[in-house]
């Protein structure tokens, strides 16, 4: 029991006579708030979610070993998971987000299928992969963002050797996390296993779905909005300027120098899309390089810093935590 001793909060002491009392309420599905309260109601966020850095030297090794261990078909999503030590139940790499690194061979595809989570990869290396989207067929280079919204149907895989495909990887990111607090989460396997594309895509006008109606974000355009900014840019939803999913949004940072030291509430997943630099997250300090991916846990103080210019890929939950109105900043 974490006692309080401030007016409203918990304090009571334990005597023989309240410890029987809490066992006999344990065997009848019971218990006292008193003892939990403090814990349960803490005076501002507590992520069991940890700062982590997960070095790209360090996962290679890994996600190239998968590649060769198992078969794409029998994995389903051949992926290696970043799990964050605090969140290891929810397979999650901070807070209600979950991330992994994809690797694809040459002639490899995956099943169709949905699911409830919403989905998004952010391609890190190769030729010839390929995403198909509720039909709409999408040809994804190195840095280039893919939606594939919640619900909606999508299969990946990479072209053969001689249509010019390499091994290709990806960092995905998803909402799974949360889908699984809320005990929302579906999925299907698509009943023809491979989807047939449309030739052009399927018809976009009267839009009315909750996410964006692209599905691609080309790296070459981010990036030109970016530095035509000069700070940040938002991936967003073109119908509506908002958030790209109901529960997710990204963006790029453009870093240069010292950014200024910030927190709020929701998650953050982080990969470093160029160059180098650092970023402080709560009391430890990383460095970072090309392909690394971190993460920032909420309500935790996070500052970024480049010796030069460095430009940082992320994801967050800010549009699920702003839906609920749960999002603060400072
Ligand atoms: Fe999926």
């Amino acid at each position: 029991m974490k006692r309080e001793n401030v007016v409203g909060r918990a304090n009571v002491e334990d005597t023989p006579e309240l410890e029987a009392y809490y066992r006999s309420l344990e065997g009848e599905a019971l218990g006292a708030l008193w003892t939990v309260a403090n814990e349960i109601e803490p005076w501002y966020p507590q992520p069991k979610s940890v700062p982590t850095l997960w070095a790209w030297k360090k996962v290679e090794p890994y996600v190239r070993k998968a590649a060769s261990l198992v078969s794409a078909e029998k994995a389903a999503r051949r992926v290696v998971m970043l799990v964050n030590p605090g969140r290891k139940e929810w397979s999650a790499a901070a807070g209600l987000l979950y991330t992994g690194v994809q690797v694809m061979n040459p002639g490899e595809s995956t099943s169709a299928h949905r699911h409830q989570a919403s989905a998004l990869r952010f391609v890190m290396e190769g030729r010839g992969a390929y995403t198909v989207v509720d039909g709409e067929r999408l040809t994804l280079g190195p840095r280039d963002l893919v939606l594939t919204p919640n619900g909606t149907w999508h299969d990946h895989g990479v072209v053969d050797e001689e249509a010019g495909g390499t091994q290709c990887v990806w960092q995905d990111g998803l909402d799974i996390p949360l889908m699984n607090s809320l005990d929302a989460n579906f999925y299907e396997v698509h009943p023809q296993v491979v989807q047939k594309t449309i030739p052009g895509g399927p018809s976009k006008d009267h839009w009315s779905k909750p996410y964006s109606p692209v599905f691609q974000y080309r790296w070459d355009e981010s990036y030109k909005a970016l530095k035509k900014d000069g700070a940040a840019y938002e991936y967003r939803n073109p119908l509506t300027g908002g958030p790209i999913m109901p529960t997710m949004g990204a963006r790029l940072e453009l870093i240069k120098n010292e950014a200024p030291m910030r927190r709020h509430t929701g998650s953050v997943i982080y990969q470093v899309a160029a160059g180098r630099g650092w970023s402080v997250i709560g009391d430890q300090r990383f460095e970072w390089e090309e392909k690394d991916i971190f993460c920032v846990p909420s309500w935790t103080r996070y500052q970024h810093g480049a010796p030069g210019e460095a430009v940082l890929f992320s994801f967050n939950d800010l549009p699920a935590m702003r839906a609920l109105s749960l999002y603060r900043e400072e």
